[in-house]
C-alpha cells in the first residue's frame, strides 16, 4: 500500500528558517562583509526564536501521531495513527522523538536512521505535511500534534519505512560515475578541476539520496518512468564537470532528454523547496533542457 495523498501543510509557519535565513546555497554566494554580517544577524535571530520556543516547551511532552502499518502481522494490516507523548528535551529533533517512542513505548515501531546529522539520507519522513529529514527537523519549530508519516508516493514496507528500490534504479540509470576514456598518464596523477568549475557543480554534489524531492514531485507521482529531480541532478553533476569525457557527456544528455526525462519537469519547484541540502534542483533541470536544445537533441 502507499500513502498517495499529499496533505496540506499543517504548520502555521512551515519554514520560518528558509524565509528569514539565507539557505546554504545563498550562503555560498555571500562575499561582502555586509552580507556576512546580515547572515550572522539572521542566524542569531533564528537561534533566539528557537530558544524561546524551547523555553515554552521545557517540562512539556511532545504529542506525536505516527503512521503505523504492518502487512505481516494479523490485526495490524489496517493503516492507523498511534499517539505517543514524549518528554521534550532541548534540541530535540523529530528523529530523537520517534527513537524515544520506539525505545520507551513500542519496540515494534519501525523506521530507518543512521548518521543523525543529515548525511546518510535514510530518515526522510513526511512531517506535518512536508518531506523533511527527521534528524534535521527541530520539534520546537513544529505545530503539535507532530504528524509523522512515510514519504508519499512510495510503497510502504512497514510503518515509516518505504521501498526505495525504484528511486535507486532511477539514480543508477543516469550512470552516476566518471567514465573518462583517456585517463591521464601516470597512475597517481590528479585529475584537476578549475575553481570555477568546482563552484558550478558544488551544490549538485551535495545529494544524500534521501528521496524527499522525488516524493514531493507531482510529475513523478503520475509518471513512474520519470527520472525524477535527484537522478537528473546527478546527471547534471557529471554533465557539467569539465573532467568528464565529451562523448560520455553527450551520452548522459541523451539519457536525460528522453521522453521521461527533463522535458517532463513543469518547474513546480516542489523538489527544490523540500531538498534538505538546498540543491537548486529545478534550476539544474532547466539548465540541462537548455543544453539539450543547444546540442540539437530531440525534445518531447
Ligand atoms: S536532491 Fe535533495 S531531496 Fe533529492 S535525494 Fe538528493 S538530497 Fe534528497
Ligand atoms: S539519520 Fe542520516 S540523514 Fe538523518
Amino acid at each position: 500500500m502507499s500513502t498517495q495523498q499529499q496533505e496540506p501543510e499543517t504548520d502555521a509557519e512551515p519554514e520560518p528558517e528558509s524565509q528569514e535565513t539565507p539557505t546554504d546555497q545563498e550562503m555560498s554566494g555571500l562575499s561582502s562583509p555586509q552580507q556576512k554580517r546580515l547572515q550572522r544577524k539572521h542566524e542569531g535571530a533564528a537561534e533566539r526564536e528557537r530558544a524561546a520556543a524551547e523555553d515554552d516547551l521545557e517540562g512539556d511532552t511532545v504529542h506525536l501521531k505516527v503512521f503505523r502499518f504492518d502487512p505481516e502481522v494479523e490485526g495490524k494490516q489496517e493503516p492507523r495513527f498511534d499517539d505517543f507523548h514524549v518528554p521534550f528535551e532541548r534540541g530535540m529533533t523529530v528523529l530523537d522523538a520517534v527513537i524515544y517512542a520506539r525505545d520507551e513505548f513500542d519496540s515494534s515501531l519501525t523506521f530507518r536512521h543512521s548518521c543523525r546529522q543529515a548525511i546518510c539520507g535514510s530518515d526522510a519522513f513526511f512531517v506535518n505535511g512536508r518531506q523533511r529529514l527527521g534528524c534535521k527537523t527541530q520539534i520546537s519549530e513544529l505545530d503539535q500534534p507532530v504528524r509523522v508519516e512515510p514519504l508519499p508516493h512510495q510503497e510502504v514496507v512497514k510503518d515509516l519505512v518505504v521501498d526505495m528500490d525504484h528511486f535507486y534504479d532511477q539514480m543508477h540509470s543516469v550512470e552516476p560515475y566518471f567514465q573518462q576514456e583517456d585517463l591521464p598518464d601516470g597512475e597517481l596523477e590528479e585529475q584537476r578541476q578549475t575553481r570555477e568549475n568546482r563552484e558550478k557543480v558544488k551544490m549538485s554534489t551535495r545529494c544524500i539520496w534521501c528521496g524527499a524531492c522525488m516524493s514531493s514531485c507531482n510529475i513523478a507521482a503520475g509518471d513512474n518512468d520519470y527520472l525524477g529531480p535527484a537522478a537528473i541532478n546527478k546527471a547534471y553533476r557529471f554533465a557539467m564537470d569539465e573532467r568528464e569525457d565529451e562523448e560520455i557527456k553527450e551520452h548522459r544528455l541523451r539519457i536525460v532528454e528522453q521522453e521521461h526525462g527533463v522535458w517532463r519537469c513543469q518547474t513546480q519547484f516542489s523538489c527544490t523547496e523540500v531538498c534538505p541540502k538546498d540543491i537548486p534542483l529545478t534550476e539544474h533541470i532547466q539548465e540541462l533542457k537548455r543544453e539539450a536544445v543547444k546540442k540539437n537533441l530531440k525534445f518531447w
